[in-house]
């Protein structure tokens, strides 16, 4: 069952953009989508390319820099296949905000 973990302060990223931090061992990418926050694997599904730290496209969507899938950082959905025909979606994981933290649950 997964539990909630202290992941960063809320303004640790601004919107538009995704950070990694380590929740509780495991290297998590943060978005800030307008001021809403989701969390999903550090590490692109398809080889495993470090996600975090990259900016969103339309408030929402990020783009893999190996082979340019693009997922919606919200559901984790693979809305563009890469140049090979990946397609896969991405892990996502729940979040909440607790006095101006960013919690995610693993
Ligand atoms: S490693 Fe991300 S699309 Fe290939």
């Amino acid at each position: 069952m997964p539990e909630f973990h202290d992941a960063m302060p809320t303004d640790w990223v601004e919107p538009g953009w995704t950070a990694t931090v380590d929740v509780d061992g495991t290297p998590v990418a943060i978005a800030n989508v307008l001021g809403e926050f989701y969390a999903f694997s550090n590490n692109c599904p398809h080889q495993a390319t470090v996600l975090g730290g990259l900016p969103l496209a339309r408030n929402c969507l990020i783009t893999c820099p190996e082979h340019h899938s693009v997922f919606d950082v919200r559901s984790g959905q693979c809305v563009v296949p890469s140049d090979d025909g990946f397609n896969q979606p991405m892990p996502v994981f729940e979040t909440r905000v607790v006095d101006d933290v960013v919690q995610v649950a693993i």
